[in-house]
């Protein structure tokens, strides 16, 4: 926390997902920050369990598929708050670790309903009460850029994620910035969900080995990165004065698809001393347990924009 009632003091924050992984980590680190916090998850149990634990925080049971739970989630926080100051669009899900022509048409099409349709609805319910400076930032991967075999469906519905980030950004700028963090490989209930387990041990090996900074994502390695672009230090910093691969937007510059700045990048450990990875792709199985490491990520340097993969 920083000062005595932290960063985000008076701010009120939505997260989906918020009852765990990457979710609960940036309702908690949210919180610990000033925020109040509205923890959605379809797993009503495990929202509530997180919102017990935070000094101001509710529970939402939604699922981020229905436009009317989107709908009445954004009403929860502004009947509570009376408007919402940032947005985390993150419940996401993988399917099982498959070739694309082995997937079965309704996996297909829930990759796009949990990861896709649900920051359009979030963006539609949540915007009409966000303000001049309000931010929403989705959850991504890197899959969404550098996709690898055995996880084309997520990886693309990733990509659509990237995109409509993008190009939110250039409708919402100058009032709202809209960004997307980009995760590696983390352990949480996404390795469960692509694997049916815990990663097995000689994938995490591998996966690792593709990792430069010699680790798996954490968690809090996300939130981080969720707190500094909804903070005020990434709308003083250059990151926010152009462009970025993952969709930063702000009232100067908004992103505009296909310009000279669209993918120039800076690492966010260069201007907020962010613990960001550089990392590899992610984690693909292509038949039996086959795992395809995706090469090191090629960062580009450039004096504009942001491109957050942690
Ligand atoms: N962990 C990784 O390796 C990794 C890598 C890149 C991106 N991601 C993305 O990060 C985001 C968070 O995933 P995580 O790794 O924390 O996984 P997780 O399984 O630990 O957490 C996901 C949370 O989303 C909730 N959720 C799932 N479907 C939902 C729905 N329809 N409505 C509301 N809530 C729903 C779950 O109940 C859970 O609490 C996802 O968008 C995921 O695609 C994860």
């Amino acid at each position: 926390m920083t000062g005595p009632e932290g960063r985000f003091a008076g701010k009120r924050v939505i997260v989906t997902g918020g009852a765990a992984g990457f979710g609960e980590a940036m309702a908690r680190s949210f919180a610990a920050d000033g925020a109040s916090v509205l923890v959605a998850d379809i797993d009503r149990r495990g929202a509530e369990k997180v919102a017990a634990d935070l000094p101001s925080a509710l529970p939402c049971e939604i699922d981020v598929t229905s436009e009317e739970q989107t709908r009445a989630m954004a009403d929860t926080a502004v009947e509570a708050w009376g408007g919402i100051d940032v947005v985390c669009a993150n419940a996401g899900l993988p399917h099982r670790a498959t070739n694309l022509i082995d997937l079965p048409t309704d996996e297909f099409d829930r990759m796009f309903a949990v990861n896709v349709r649900s920051v359009y609805f979030a963006a539609r319910y949540c915007v009409p009460h966000m303000g001049e400076g309000a931010s929403i930032i989705a959850t991504a991967s890197i899959g969404g850029i550098r996709p690898r075999p055995g996880m084309t469906a997520y990886n693309a519905s990733k990509g659509a994620v990237i995109t409509l980030v993008r190009g939110l950004a250039t409708e919402l700028a100058p009032a709202i910035r809209v960004n997307a963090v980009l995760p590696v490989s983390a352990p949480t209930g996404f390795d469960r969900n692509t694997f049916g387990s815990d990663m097995p041990e000689q994938v995490e090996r591998a996966v690792i080995r593709g990792i430069p900074m010699g680790r798996r994502a954490t968690p809090e390695d996300v939130a981080n990165a969720a707190l500094f672009l909804a903070s005020d230090e990434a709308l003083s910093s250059p990151a926010s004065a152009s462009t970025s691969t993952v969709g930063a937007a702000s009232s100067k510059c908004p992103v505009v698809p296909g310009s000279e700045h669209e993918l120039a990048a800076v690492d966010v450990d260069d201007l907020a001393g962010h613990e960001a990875a550089a990392l590899a792709g992610e984690v693909g199985a292509g038949g039996g347990d086959v795992v395809r490491l995706a090469e090191v990520v090629d960062r580009e340097a450039g004096p504009h924009g942001v491109e957050v993969d942690v």
